[in-house]
């Protein structure tokens, strides 16, 4: 088992880096990785394809033990924006009473764009479950909400802004009983919280790979649909998405592929899922509860700290470790600037609106040392009063 802890394996950059939860460090395997198959386009040109052909199905075992499931059931492809819609052409089949979606008011924007484009076209309702402290969900709405005029809920399994992690397992059986069909977006947990998709039941599932699974910049996501849907035609075809062994064969006929491959759309972009292979290496022989119990040490420190050290600070992530994910996020007026003189300091947060700054210690790559060393900057930062010099900053990170 290697050990969790190996900073020497990423690019680290000077300073303390703790915004893993939006872009993940490069590990140095990534850009092995991408420099044979570069290697690999130079050497052979289009005869690589004979390699290239099943590369995203050969990353299904590793993703499958992230999510729990079964290695048919998942394959890197898309992004989440873009697998939500293929499994919304394919599972959202509104009928009678039961034809409306359900979200969360907390959800990324971008999920709720996609569910909203799918509810124009049926002239049907997106409902959004409220928020009653504009942070979290509690569970007696998300109940109320779930019924039998709902044809498909989507939730998050963690709210990527106060990071509370919703129970897969309870809101999955919940929607089952209700008749409603059930899609996670895992974007928050993949390689942060381990997953048991499969044996909880859910119907399908989306991730980047681009935060906790470090696979760079605009890398394939994924997706898992469940197996008791694995003969159901994708509502979205294309080439990519047809049996691996008839799809040379170029006969016009549509075959679905027997696995979730059969999502994919056109050719993958092959240099990106090499990153993704060569990231996915990190994680071979690693424990995911290991890694979780890891993840929870350090969040912990860093709630207590906060909590002692920053009252001026809302910590807006719930406390119980079963109802949060890989981040701390803490709310004050002034954290964008907050924020801005940290990156001054070469400590690299995360910032999103309305003034919640977003802390994940990656188990990887940071340690206590990295947890205090932010806190204390914070402090300082503070009582100086160096916040009230730092300007507008960028708009997108
Ligand atoms: C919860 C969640 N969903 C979706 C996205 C983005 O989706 P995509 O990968 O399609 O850009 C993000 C990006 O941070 C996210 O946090």
């Amino acid at each position: 088992m290697p050990k969790l802890y190996q900073p020497e394996a990423f690019a680290v950059p000077d300073g303390i880096y703790l915004d893993g939860n939006s872009l993940g460090l490069m590990p140095h395997a990534a850009k092995q990785a991408v420099e044979r198959r570069l290697n690999e386009w130079a050497t052979q040109a289009v005869v690589g394809w004979d390699e290239w052909f099943g590369l995203s199905e050969s990353l299904s075992p590793q993703l499958a033990r992230l999510a729990g499931a079964r290695p048919e059931e998942v394959i890197a492809t898309g992004s989440i924006t873009a697998n939500l819609h293929a499994l919304l052409a394919t599972f959202y089949r509104p009928q009678g009473q039961r034809r409306h979606l359900l979200a969360t008011a907390l959800d990324f924007p971008t999920d709720l764009y996609a569910l909203r484009s799918w509810a124009d076209r049926e002239g049907a309702e997106l409902r959004l479950i409220p928020s009653r402290d504009g942070h979290t969900l509690h569970p007696d709405d998300i109940a109320a909400a779930i019924t039998d005029e709902i044809a498909i809920v989507l939730l998050p399994t963690v709210l990527y802004r106060s990071g509370q992690l919703l129970d897969v397992a309870r809101w999955t059986a919940a929607a089952h009983q209700q008749g409603c069909l059930i899609g996670w977006d895992a974007a928050h947990s993949m390689g942060a919280v381990p997953h048991q998709f499969h044996d909880d039941g859910a119907d399908f599932a989306v991730w980047c790979s681009y935060k906790y699974l470090n696979a760079g910049p605009g890398a394939p996501g994924g997706l898992y649909v469940h197996e008791r849907h694995a003969g159901v035609l994708p509502g979205l075809r294309g080439w990519w998405g047809n049996d691996k062994t008839s799809q040379f064969q170029m006969d016009n006929e549509y075959r679905r592929a027997g696995d979730a491959g059969a999502y994919q759309l056109g050719t993958p972009p092959v240099l990106s899922l090499a990153a993704l292979e060569g990231a996915l290496e990190v994680y071979r022989g690693v424990d995911p509860e290991e890694l979780r119990a890891r993840s929870l040490e350090l969040t912990d420190l860093l709630l207590a700290l906060a909590e002692e050290q920053l009252p001026e600070m809302q910590v807006i992530t719930p406390r119980p470790a079963a109802e949060r994910g890989g981040h701390v996020s803490l709310q004050w007026q002034h954290n964008r600037q907050v924020s801005l003189a940290l990156r001054a300091r070469r400590i690299i947060p995360d910032y999103r609106e309305p003034g919640i700054l977003r802390l994940a210690p990656i188990p990887f790559y940071n340690n206590e040392d990295d947890v205090r060393g932010v806190v204390q900057a914070m402090r300082e930062i503070i009582d100086s009063r160096e916040y009230e010099a730092a300007g507008e900053g960028s708009a997108v990170s």
